[in-house]
């Protein structure tokens, strides 16, 4: 396991609010992840059908909620790469996790440190909707998959109950909101993704798009 802190690039002082956020509640943060959580998760995950010896990015990473889920799939010839922006949380994720088949990167999503072309999968699980720049990250991950990859982005809830419940947590993220379908149809579109698919219920969230 690797812990790897961007030095370059350094984060917009507009962002530093909701990094502190982050941070305040890294410690307690995986007391809210439920079974029937992992549940739902392992139940998606399985779907996507990951292949041992895949390359996996999970933007906004937090603790490594993921981590335990993707890890097993891509097996010892496969790494997941985690990246988060509060430093709490990366560290925490990264001591949850000593794998050698996993790094934890702290870093902005929306200004990724990596290659073009490095990763099979793009996952971001319970985090896009705090992401400054939508369209930004939606590019990024474009970017820095391999032709066939997928970005994936997940959500256990809806948008119109995820904007309710960050209304009510507080100013960091009151307004940490989720596109509609089709602005992020749209913005899937824009990043050059194909077979872009958005699904919005009261419980789930999950949109994927395919880099061609
Ligand atoms: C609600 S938590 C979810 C964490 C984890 N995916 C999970 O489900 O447990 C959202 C995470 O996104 C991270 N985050 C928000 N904006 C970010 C950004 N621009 N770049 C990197 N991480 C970000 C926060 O630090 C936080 O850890």
């Amino acid at each position: 396991m690797s812990y790897l802190h961007q030095t370059k690039g350094a984060l917009p002082t507009y962002m530093d609010k909701k990094r502190e956020y982050f941070d305040s509640i890294g410690d307690t943060w995986d007391g809210n992840v439920t079974a029937e959580d992992m549940e739902r998760l392992t139940h998606i995950i399985d779907r996507i059908d990951i292949r041992p010896g895949a390359t996996v990015c999970d933007l906004g990473c937090g603790t490594g909620v993921l981590f335990d889920l993707l890890r097993r799939r891509v097996g010892e010839t496969g790494y997941v790469v985690g990246v988060d922006f509060a430093p709490r949380a990366a560290h925490r994720a990264a001591r949850n996790f000593p794998f050698d088949n996993i790094a934890v990167v702290e870093a902005n999503a929306c200004r990724l440190p990596f290659r073009g072309g490095v990763f099979d999968l793009v996952i971001s699980y319970s985090a896009f909707a705090h992401f400054s720049g939508k369209d930004e990250m939606i590019r990024q991950s474009h970017g820095v998959l391999n032709s066939g990859g997928r970005l994936v982005i997940i959500h256990l809830m809806g948008r119109t109950k995820l904007a309710e419940m960050h209304h009510r947590a507080g100013d960091a993220v009151a307004r940490d909101d989720l596109p509609d379908r089709r602005e992020l149809a749209d913005m899937f579109g824009r990043a050059r993704f194909s077979h872009c698919e958005v699904t919005d219920t009261t419980n789930l969230y999950l949109a994927t798009g395919i880099k061609p």
